[in-house]
C-alpha cells in the first residue's frame, strides 16, 4: 500500500454498521432496523442529499465523549491498514450540536480518539471543522465561536452538506474570522454545484483545498487558475459512483483528464462507510477499471501528502517515505505538477 495522507474524510461517514448497532445499544438509542443487513439496504443513494438523510439519521447513537472516541479510533484503525500516515479529517459538529450533545463532547472526544490512534498505531490524525451549509452562515459563525474555546483541538474550518442553493459566499464571515485565527480553510465545491461556487469559494472564503471539484472541468478559465495556483482538489470516485456525480463506470471517471490537465489531484474516501471503501479500496477500484497505473497511483499519493497541512518538514519526510516506496518497487515518481 502506498504511504499517503487522506485529507477528504468525514468522521461521520466511517459509523460501519457494526458500530452503529453497538453503539446503538449502548446508549438505547432506537434505529429503524437493528438488522445490519436492512439497515445496509439503506445506503442505495440517488443524490448527495438522499445520502445525508441517512448520514444525519444514524448519528443520533453518537452521544457520549467515549463514542466519539471510539469512531475516531475504529477509522484511524482502518486507516492506518490503508497506508494512511496523516488524516486531515472532517467533522460536522452542528450535525451533533442540533441534538443536544456539547461541543466539547464532540471536540473532545474525537481528539481522544486520535491522540489512542497515534500511540497505537503511529498514525497522525487532525480534525477540521465543517460548517453544514443547510444551516446558514449566521449559525456557521455561531459555531465557530462556541468552538473556538477548543481550537488546540483542530487545524482547519470545511463547509459541507448540502452544496446547491448554499453557495460558499453564505459563509465569508465564518470564513474571514476562521482566517484570523490562523486556522486553515476547505471547502466542498463543484460536488453537485457548478464552477461558479469553486469560483466563490477560492475568491470569497479564500480556501487552500478544493473538496471535489469535478465540475471545474467544465470552465477553462477555472481549471487555469486552478492548474497556475496548483489549487489541490481531493476528489472521491467511489462517492461521485455512490451520490451518481460522475458515471457508474469508473473508467469514464474524470480524473485521468484532471491529472492530464495538470490539477495537484489527489483521492480519498469521503464517507467510507456508505461509498464502498476506504482511501486503499478507491485506488483498488480505479487501478482495476484500468483507470490508473501503479505509477499513477504513487502520484495520487504524493500529490496528497503535498496537499496536506503537514509542516515543511514532516511533509518531505513523509514524501520521502512515498519516493522510497515506489523506488523499492522499481517505480520512480515524477515530479509534481508545480515542479515540472
Ligand atoms: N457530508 C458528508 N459527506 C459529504 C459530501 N460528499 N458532500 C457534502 N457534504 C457531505
Ligand atoms: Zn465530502
Amino acid at each position: 500500500m502506498w504511504p499517503t495522507a487522506e485529507l477528504h474524510v468525514h468522521i461521520e461517514g466511517t459509523l460501519e454498521v457494526p458500530l452503529l448497532l453497538t453503539l446503538a445499544q449502548r446508549n438505547d438509542i432506537a434505529l429503524p432496523s437493528h438488522d445490519a443487513a436492512v439497515l445496509r439496504a439503506r445506503y442505495e443513494f440517488s443524490c448527495l442529499q438522499d445520502f445525508l438523510d441517512v448520514y444525519y439519521d444514524n448519528l443520533a447513537v453518537l452521544v457520549h465523549e467515549r463514542d466519539f472516541a471510539d469512531l475516531a479510533l475504529a477509522y484511524l484503525q482502518r486507516a492506518a491498514t490503508a497506508g494512511v500516515r496523516r488524516a486531515e479529517i472532517f467533522f460536522d459538529p452542528q450535525s451533533h450540536t442540533s441534538r443536544g450533545v456539547a461541543m466539547g463532547t464532540v471536540v473532545r472526544g474525537l481528539s481522544r480518539g486520535i491522540e489512542q490512534a497515534r500511540e497505537l498505531y503511529g498514525i497522525d490524525g487532525a480534525l477540521i471543522l465543517c460548517f453544514l451549509r443547510h444551516l446558514g452562515g449566521d449559525a456557521a459563525v455561531a459555531t465557530l465561536r462556541e468552538a473556538l474555546p477548543l481550537r488546540e483541538h483542530f487545524i482547519g474550518v470545511g463547509l459541507d452538506s448540502s452544496e446547491v442553493g448554499f453557495p460558499p459566499s453564505l459563509f465569508r464571515e465564518a470564513f474571514e474570522i476562521a482566517a484570523a485565527e490562523g486556522l486553515h480553510r476547505v471547502a466542498h465545491a463543484g460536488e453537485e454545484g457548478g464552477p461558479d461556487y469553486v469560483w466563490e469559494a477560492l475568491d470569497v472564503l479564500g480556501v487552500e483545498r478544493i473538496d471535489h471539484g469535478n465540475r471545474a472541468l467544465e470552465d477553462a478559465e477555472l481549471m487555469a487558475v486552478l492548474r497556475h495556483r496548483q489549487i489541490p482538489l481531493t476528489v472521491c470516485p467511489l462517492s461521485n459512483v455512490a451520490l451518481r456525480t460522475a458515471s457508474a463506470d469508473l473508467a469514464e471517471h474524470p480524473l485521468p483528464v484532471m491529472l492530464d490537465e495538470g490539477l495537484l489531484v489527489s483521492v480519498h474516501s469521503d464517507d467510507p462507510a456508505y461509498f464502498g471503501g476506504y482511501v486503499d479500496d478507491n485506488v483498488a477500484a480505479l487501478r482495476s477499471a484500468g483507470v490508473v497505473s501503479e505509477a499513477t497511483a504513487g502520484r495520487l499519493a504524493a500529490n496528497a501528502v503535498m496537499s496536506s497541512f503537514l509542516d515543511g518538514d514532516a511533509k518531505a519526510r513523509l514524501l520521502d517515505e512515498v519516493r522510497a516506496y515506489g523506488a523499492a518497487r522499481g517505480i520512480e515518481l515524477l515530479a509534481p505538477a508545480s515542479a515540472r
